[in-house]
């Protein structure tokens, strides 16, 4: 049995596990909100899979087996909500730096079940090979665990802020590309297969 990464289907039976296994996943502290996963499956559907770069990625458990894990990620332009909200944010030179030619990993999510196992990371991998963008960029909660991985994977803060008055605060992170983490050990004890 082993882990494996396919395309993201826009369809079907496996879009639909992947969006359970997202709603799943941040339906959960921090997050705690039962409904992301409906917001999220029309956003991609609506939105953001038509945008330059839209790729996204499952990892499936065993060939053919249940979907544990999905990300996806687009390239980042003016007069998108969240790019503007960041450029807006930052000063000039972080901006020319880190967002004048970037893509951004937008939703990655892991099965509860099966987080902190190397499939966040073998996801990541997935999503930024052979892009040809300069940076990748994100944001993640503080009080989320995800930015620990993240720094382990060569991503540093570039600016912490809100997106709501009221909303929780967010680290905006940010690595060069090309991306050229080896690839995760497999967690001690846990399958072989994950590597
Ligand atoms: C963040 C997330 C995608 C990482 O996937 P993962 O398969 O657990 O990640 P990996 O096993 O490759 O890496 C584990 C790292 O992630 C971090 N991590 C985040 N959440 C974790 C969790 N619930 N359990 C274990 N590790 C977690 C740890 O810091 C760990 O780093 P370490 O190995 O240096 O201690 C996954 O935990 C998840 O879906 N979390 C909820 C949703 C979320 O926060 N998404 C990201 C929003 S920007």
């Amino acid at each position: 049995m082993s882990v494996e990464i396919w395309s993201l289907p826009l369809e079907g039976p496996r879009f639909e596990d992947a969006i359970a296994v997202y709603g799943a996943a941040f339906a959960l502290p921090p997050y705690s909100d039962p409904d992301r996963g409906r917001e999220v499956r029309q956003r991609i559907l609506d939105v953001h899979s038509s945008r330059d770069g839209f790729r996204g990625f499952i990892a499936c458990d065993e060939p053919g087996g249940a979907v544990v894990g999905m990300i996806y990620g687009y390239h980042g332009k003016p007069g998108q909500w969240w790019h503007d909200a960041v450029a807006r944010a930052v000063d000039r030179d972080r901006e020319d730096r880190w967002l004048s030619d970037s893509y951004e990993l937008v939703e990655v999510a892991v099965d509860p079940a099966y987080q902190g196992h190397g499939v966040g990371q073998r996801l990541i991998a997935a999503l930024l090979q052979d892009r040809p963008e300069a940076t990748c960029v994100l944001s993640t909660r503080t009080d989320s665990r995800a930015h620990q991985l993240y720094r382990r994977l060569g991503f540093q803060v570039i600016h912490m802020m809100r997106f709501s008055p009221n909303g929780a605060p967010f680290f905006v992170m940010g690595r060069p590309l090309p991306y050229d983490v080896a690839p995760a050990e497999p967690a001690p004890g846990h399958r072989a297969a994950l590597s």
